[in-house]
């Protein structure tokens, strides 16, 4: 076990199993000896289907085709000096390679009588193609001392018109985001990674989410939202560099080829939206629900044109519709969204669902912008609340034999 891995995780072995000690446990159990564990907890650990890399120049999870679900937590950091960060991290680094290739996240060893280092439950699933992703926020950098280094775009997203934010979905220090195509994959990922730093990070809010995945023709299908309607057309694009490096990616500094994210809660009254004629939801948009082009149009993918008249020369699209509102703010940034449905809201009686909208951006301004842009007047905000919200950088990629953060912890 290297030092970093004792740091944490042996003192949480410990405190895992309850008792002072393991001697304790065994005794307590009454039970004696041991049986290989490998008989219990066999996983192929050459399984490495459906395996993204963890490393590379940007972190996983970004500009990575949508997968199926995602489980998304913030948490916040007790006391922590810079060299703890620095090791939590590095101890993340090595989970997060073992969790993407579809592997435990330690050796699992042969001794029943402790708590089992990984806690299982993906024995015989495969990596369903797990994306892991770190932020930090900028409560982060005031709780460690590292304020001097925090980039001067990170900052706390101001109050947006129409903006009712609830504190259990809002601020927190670190994000971290797990998607995948099962969502017992992003589960177990979330779970262990806290499981090794329990004691040094606390949970403040999390979401699941998922979309409506599918592939045609090997390409991943636009996913639409609970309104229906497809939802990222009018991304960049991500096969082209200079549209990464115009939108979404930071160009400098110590968090060069890392990202803004901004996570928005946004509940979705279903209700309301489902008593809306389908003429008016379209020109909410200004996009067909069927086909998801402009209104006008007839391909998904043609150009949006806000000014576009019928055969009497009158406007098409309304000025106020979602999209022409986007436009209009002539900026852009990569939305990576999930549906989420959360039960029933017990005042209303009615569906707690939405949106966990989720945006990367290459400075949080894009963001800022655009919500200006739409806060007061978009079509849109009939049908929506905004209930949650969170700003973290997204640290830069990681190459091997680094560690997530090291341009920022290694000065120290
Ligand atoms: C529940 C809330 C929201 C829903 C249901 C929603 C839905 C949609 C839909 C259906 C489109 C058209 C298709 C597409 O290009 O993806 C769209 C476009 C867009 N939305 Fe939203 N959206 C929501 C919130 C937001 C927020 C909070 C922002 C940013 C502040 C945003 C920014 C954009 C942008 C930039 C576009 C693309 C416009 C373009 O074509 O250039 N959306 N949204």
């Amino acid at each position: 076990m290297s030092n970093e891995e004792n740091y944490i995780a042996r003192r949480d072995f410990l405190k895992l199993a309850g008792v002072g000690g393991a001697g304790l446990l065994i005794g307590s159990t009454g039970v004696g000896g041991s049986i290989l564990a490998s008989q219990y907890f066999a996983k192929d650990k050459k399984n490495v289907k459906n395996k993204i890399n963890f490393y590379g120049k940007y972190q996983s999870g970004i500009t990575t085709d949508a997968q199926k679900h995602i489980y998304f937590v913030v948490l916040t950091i007790n006391k922590m000096s810079v060299s703890d960060v620095k090791k939590m991290f590095k101890l993340w680094t090595n989970y997060s390679v073992h969790l993407m290739n579809g592997e435990f996240v330690k050796e699992l060893g042969d001794n029943k009588m402790l708590p089992s280092p990984d806690t299982g439950e993906t024995i015989g699933l495969d990596a369903n193609r797990l994306s892991l992703t770190f932020g930090i926020s900028p409560s982060f950098f005031e709780k460690v001392g590292l304020n001097k280094h925090k980039p001067e775009l990170l900052k706390d997203l101001p109050h947006f018109p129409k903006d009712q934010l609830d504190d259990a979905y809002t601020g927190g220090d670190i994000c971290i985001q797990a998607c995948s195509d099962d969502p017992q994959v992003n589960f177990h990922a979330i779970r262990n990674l806290i499981r090794v730093a329990k004691g040094e990070v606390s949970m403040k809010w999390s979401q699941a989410g998922f979309n409506s995945y599918k592939e045609k023709d090997g390409k991943i299908e636009t996913p639409r939202n609970l309104f229906s309607f497809k939802d990222g057309t009018g991304n960049p694009s991500l096969h082209k560099q200079s549209e990464l490096d115009k939108y979404i990616f930071i160009q400098d500094g110590w968090a060069k080829n890392g990202s803004y994210l901004v996570a928005r809660r946004i509940q979705m009254l279903l209700e309301t939206w489902d008593r809306t004629a389908l003429e008016e939801q379209e020109a909410t948009f200004g996009r067909y629900r069927h086909s998801g082009a402009p209104i006008g149009k007839e391909k998904e993918f043609d150009t949006f044109d806000p000014n576009v008249k019928d055969k009497n020369g009158e406007n098409l699209i309304e000025k106020e519709s979602h999209v022409s509102l986007a436009k209009a703010s002539k900026t852009n940034l990569l939305r990576r969204s999930y549906s989420y449905s959360d039960g029933i809201n017990s005042q209303t009686g009615t569906f707690d669902a939405g949106l966990l909208f989720l945006s990367f951006q290459k400075s949080p301004e894009q963001f800022n912008k655009i919500q200006n842009k739409m806060g007061a007047v978009d079509k849109l905000n009939e049908y929506i609340t905004h209930r949650g919200s969170g700003i973290f950088l997204c640290l830069p990629g990681v190459q091997e034999g680094e560690y997530l953060g090291e341009t920022l912890f290694n000065r120290f």
